[in-house]
């Protein structure tokens, strides 16, 4: 199939034919960083701007890395140092960016839907680098991809996510592809941080840490998202810890080849010890390697490249 779409703004509008594009050209594009030369001509003559209105490591370098190993010419704008402090619109200020003929705007923001509303303005291809609390789409693909590369497949998995399920767009985005691929997907936290009425997604919801992982393939843990809440959801982060902490004590009734997967930013001895961190299970680094193919597939899609995977003509 052939990628149709100017934007990738989330998964819950993809179908799973389009998922699995964007997993397959993403392996296509994981030898680029064996490779001595790490670049490929593919966005040659492209430019791409990041605009980041919230915090990130993982994911604006990722993008960044990414553009560059395509040959994009690519800036970066941060919202502390840009035009917004001085009340300049979101809609302004991506339509200066788009006069200055940009392809593609990889926009991070703490509104949800913010993406969503500029892509309607824009020529440019809009990608999702996250937004509020609803979807952040290239984390989930990369998960998905991940996934893929350690057991084989996803369909008849047995996925659990655990923590601020809430407020999580990493969470959400996985719980619309995952079940669009046919794994069976559970979340767990405490009642508070399960969105009311969750399992009409297709996932089913516990607050029991035992039940998510018992029998689990995959654990994916979520970090308590203070910066999105206004109330206190449970009594103190201590509390949350006894209850819901990922250790190895625990992890003896998951399946004995489970992966321990974390979107990042870690919190150790929070969510998760340190000991299961950077134990045998983890396959947090291997999530942030496989972002940059992932990422090149997304930038190489929208750009209006069709993909078979590797002809030279492409550029790979
Ligand atoms: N996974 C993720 O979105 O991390 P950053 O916030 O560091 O980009």
């Amino acid at each position: 199939m052939r990628w149709t779409r100017k934007d990738l703004l989330g998964l819950r509008d993809l179908s799973a034919d389009e998922i699995r594009l964007i997993l397959q050209t993403a392996k296509s594009f994981q030898e680029v960083s064996l490779r001595s030369v790490k670049k490929v001509p593919a966005l040659r003559g492209k430019t791409v701007a990041n605009l980041f209105f919230e915090p990130s490591t993982r994911t604006r370098i990722s993008f960044e890395l990414a553009e560059k190993r395509l040959s994009a010419d690519t800036f970066h704008v941060a919202a502390s140092t840009s035009s917004f402090v001085k009340g300049e619109t979101l809609k302004d200020a991506a339509k200066n960016i788009e006069a200055l003929k940009v392809d593609v705007m990889v926009m991070r923001h703490s509104s949800s839907g913010a993406p969503h509303r500029i892509a309607q303005y824009m020529k440019a291809s809009v990608i999702n680098a996250g937004d509020g609390i609803n979807e952040h789409p290239s984390q989930a693909l990369i998960d998905m991809f991940t996934v893929l590369e350690k057991k084989k497949k996803i369909e008849n998995l047995k996925i659990s996510f655990i923590g601020d399920i809430l407020h999580s767009r990493v969470a959400r985005s996985n719980m619309w592809g995952l079940t669009k691929l046919g794994a069976q997907v559970t979340v767990c936290g405490p009642q508070t941080l399960l969105p009311r009425g969750v399992e009409k997604l297709g996932v089913r919801a516990t607050t029991s840490l035992l039940e998510a992982v018992q029998g689990a393939d995959v654990v994916n843990l979520l970090r308590i998202q203070t910066e999105r809440q206004d109330q206190s959801f449970f009594p103190s982060i201590r509390e949350y810890a006894t209850a819901y902490q990922i250790n190895s004590e625990i992890l003896k009734h998951a399946k004995e080849d489970v992966l321990i997967m974390h979107p990042g930013p870690v919190n150790r001895g929070i969510e998760i010890t340190s000991d299961v961190v950077d134990g045998p299970y983890s396959v947090i680094l291997d999530q942030v390697t496989h972002g940059l193919a992932v990422r090149m597939a997304i930038l190489y899609l929208v750009c209006g490249a069709s993909s078979d995977g590797s002809s030279e003509e492409d550029g790979l």
